[in-house]
């Protein structure tokens, strides 16, 4: 069954059953591979895309479901990578095997976007996405550098 959608601007429709989690359209059928598989049950956030606008896992989210609506996934967040999250994400050296960390970043981009200036228990709230490197307290630090309140 065909389904239309707009993934980082640009109008895609994609052949497959209605079924199919966002994220193996992402992955399989558009090719967009920055966006990870973790668990597939929702709970890690590897595969945390925006779905118009708001952090969105797309392993548990039928790609029936999105029809008519706007994804963006870590490759579509900015243009050259200078999202200001990007750029504390590389001034505080963030990641270690990286694996989760398009997830994160595109759950803090949501979060700076819908509060900017968020408090601890704002973070503590938002960024559920899970991390075996244990990179917590500098994804911590990072938001806190984006949204300009280190
Ligand atoms: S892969 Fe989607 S939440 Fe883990
Ligand atoms: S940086 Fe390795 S899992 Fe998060």
């Amino acid at each position: 069954m065909a389904t239309s959608l707009t993934v980082n601007g640009k109008a895609v429709t994609v052949d497959v059953e209605p079924e199919m989690p966002l994220l193996w359209v992402l992955r399989d059928e558009l090719g967009l591979t920055g966006t990870k598989y973790g668990c597939g049950i929702a709970q890690c956030g590897a595969c945390t895309v925006h779905l118009d606008g708001e952090a969105t896992r797309s392993c548990v989210l039928p790609i029936g479901a999105v029809e008519g609506r706007s994804v963006t996934t870590i490759e579509g967040l900015s243009a050259d990578g200078n999202h200001a999250v990007q750029k504390a994400w590389v001034a505080l050296q963030v990641p270690q095997c990286g694996y989760c960390q398009s997830g994160m970043i595109m759950a803090a981009a949501s979060l700076l976007k819908a509060n900017p200036k968020p408090a601890k228990q704002d973070m503590d709230a938002a960024l559920t996405n899970l991390c075996r490197c244990g990179t917590y307290a500098r994804v911590r630090d990072a938001v806190r550098l984006a949204a300009g309140t280190n």
